[in-house]
């Protein structure tokens, strides 16, 4: 048995200009059907699970309510935070309701900007995450790198624990290129996921133990917790005194407790323009193509038409994104720094 908790407070920036500040891109459908949010929770249905946690912005909250009712998910916690202040905090919250609830299961931590091209190889991991979990290790997910990437946080496999698991020996959050390029070529690191599979207790001792003002923060934020309607607000003004942190700074780069096991499941983050290209299917010219869209001599185009037909000749390797109010054309494999110029264009209103 889980309690999954989604996270679902990220600000998708570098996926502008589909995803905007009002409708971030977890509240999409960008891999085709459902919204990123609806297949993440969609991942869970039959399996053994409580009902889940969702934080998010509080501005959110009815496009998340709307949405997990259009997922089926009629009994879920939404709680909303005034303000983001990283998924350290943000799991607290979590974990001090479901300790609140008597709820000692397992945490199934799941950002909600994932896509996994094999559900079933997932599920087939959580059985062993589960047993190292209650064995009191902070369980993260490993994937094999096929590349470089510094927007990911790496671990260094240690000692075997059991059959399907590892014990985490460094966890290093989103090193430099060539600390990265070292990783890579060292073959026993692998990529963090950011699924984690944690006790409540485990993780608050952990916060108790290397970011205590994160904790006594949540803490306070939930004494004084007010249910409205259908959501939980935690308490602004306790929530705003938390330091901002990542779970993977604030804790796992610091824990001796951390396990991972590995998962093959075809996982990415959709993270940017092009992850999201990887992840689509493809034409013969390697084109992965929504809505309105003709292409001649065209190819490794990521191309979305939402209201008007766009059409291409003799182009390569571009991101073509149609909105209402928006246009961008951008080389595939800069779409990575997409966010210093929607930074620019918010400056500039
Ligand atoms: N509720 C809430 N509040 N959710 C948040 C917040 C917050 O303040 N900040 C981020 N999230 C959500 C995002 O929406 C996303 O679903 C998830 O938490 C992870 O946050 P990201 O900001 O996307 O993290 P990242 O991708 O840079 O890094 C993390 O994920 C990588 C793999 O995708 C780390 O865990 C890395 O180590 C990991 O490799
Ligand atoms: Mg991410």
């Amino acid at each position: 048995l889980f309690t999954p908790v989604i996270l679902a407070g990220g600000n998708g920036v570098r996926l502008w200009p589909l995803s905007r500040r009002q409708r971030p891109k977890q509240f999409l459908s960008l891999e085709g059907e459902g919204s990123l949010l609806a297949n993440t929770l969609a991942r869970l249905e039959g399996l053994d699970m409580a009902a889940p946690i969702v934080i998010c912005h509080e501005a959110h909250r009815f496009l998340a309510a709307e949405q997990l009712r259009q997922a089926g998910v009629d009994e879920a916690t939404l709680l909303l935070e005034p303000e983001g202040r990283g998924t350290a905090p943000a799991i607290a919250l979590a974990a001090l309701l479901a300790r609140r609830q008597e709820r000692g299961a397992p945490l199934l931590v799941l950002p909600s900007d994932h896509h996994l091209a094999d559900d079933e190889a997932f599920r087939a991991a959580l059985k062993p995450a589960a047993r190292l979990a209650g064995a009191g290790h902070l369980v993260t997910f490993g994937v094999v790198p096929t590349r470089a990437e510094t927007g990911y946080g790496y671990l260094q496999a240690g000692e075997a624990l059991g059959e399907a698991g590892h014990a985490v020996a460094r966890f290093v959050e989103k090193p430099d290129l060539a600390t990265a390029e070292r990783f890579l070529a060292a073959g026993d690191h692998f990529w963090n996921s950011g699924i984690f599979v944690l006790r409540p207790d485990d993780y608050l001792d952990a916060l108790a133990a290397f970011a205590p003002a994160i904790l006594a923060a949540c803490r306070g934020a939930m004494d004084g917790a007010a249910v409205d309607l259908d959501f939980l607000r935690p308490a602004a003004r306790a929530f705003r005194e938390s330091p901002a942190g990542s779970i993977d700074v604030a804790v796992m780069e610091r824990t001796d407790r951390a396990a991972m096991v590995p998962l093959a499941a075809g996982w990415s983050d959709i993270g940017s323009w092009q992850a999201l290209w990887e992840a689509l299917p493809r034409d013969a010219d390697d084109n992965a193509l929504r809505g309105d869209v003709v292409c001649e001599q065209s190819r490794g185009l990521l191309v979305h038409a939402d209201s008007r037909l766009v059409a291409t000749l003799g182009v390569e390797d571009l991101v073509i994104v149609e909105t209402d109010d928006a246009v961008l054309v951008a080389k595939r494999a800069q779409s990575q720094q997409l966010r210093g110029l929607v930074e620019r264009l918010e400056a500039e209103g």
